[in-house]
């Protein structure tokens, strides 16, 4: 008696339990389809590669192309020296890089198994060097051709821009340069998710 009293309302809530979770199921793998949908177009720049080099233990220029990759969905390959820079102390590096750099002294570097045909839009990043890209960069410039795509260039310094964005824009041989950019102080800089999704909103393929 007690059973058969009770056993029609339980089977209602039941039904009411399952119907209720099917909609908040429905409704949360919509949403998940359409964010998605929204991350993976979000840039416009079509199939999107990031190349960059970082020195640094801050590694700013990383955190750079990083930002990039989430916003574009890109491919992320990091330049490296074929063989690492001989181990020293950070100022006594610094001085190193300029005498390579005066003596036109550019890295072999690693092979980045890449194809630039199957990209739409490239990025390049470097940290500033003595006013200009680094030298894993500058030796990609001298290897690579961008085969006509677009291609933006960023640096990140400590003091002030430089001409590395200019110098990888003249450098890079048959690319199509897009709005460049310098990041100040990317360690310090709260704000710096901001401004590379403003700069990445703003380019075109
Ligand atoms: C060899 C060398 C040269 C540098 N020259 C400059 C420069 O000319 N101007 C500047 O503002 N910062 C200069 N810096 C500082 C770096 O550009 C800056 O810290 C950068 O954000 C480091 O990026 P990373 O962490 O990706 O290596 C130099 C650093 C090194 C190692």
């Amino acid at each position: 008696m007690y059973v058969k009293k009770n056993f029609p309302l339980e089977e209602d809530n039941m039904k009411k339990i399952i119907v209720g979770s099917i909609a908040v199921f429905g409704l949360l793998f919509c949403t998940a389809v359409l964010s998605f949908g929204q991350s993976a177009q979000q840039s416009n720049l079509g199939r999107v590669l990031v190349l960059y080099y970082s020195y640094s233990e801050n590694a700013n220029t990383e955190k750079v192309a990083k930002i990039i990759q989430e916003l574009t969905d890109a491919d992320i390959v990091k330049v490296e020296p074929a063989t690492p820079f001989p181990e020293m102390e950070y100022p006594q590096f610094i001085q190193w890089a300029r005498e390579q750099q005066l003596q036109g002294a550019y890295p072999p570097i690693k092979n980045l198994n890449i194809d630039i045909a199957s990209y739409d839009f490239i990025f390049v990043g470097t940290p500033v060097w003595w006013g200009s890209s680094s030298l894993p960069v500058t030796e990609l410039l001298h290897q690579t051709d961008f085969g006509g795509k677009p291609m933006a260039a960023f640096s990140t310094a400590q003091g002030g821009p430089g001409a590395a964005v200019s110098d990888i824009e003249a450098q890079a041989k048959n690319a199509l340069p897009r709005g460049g950019i310098n990041f100040n102080n990317v360690a310090s800089d709260r704000q710096i998710t901001e401004r590379v999704t403003t700069w990445v909103r703003g380019l075109k393929l």
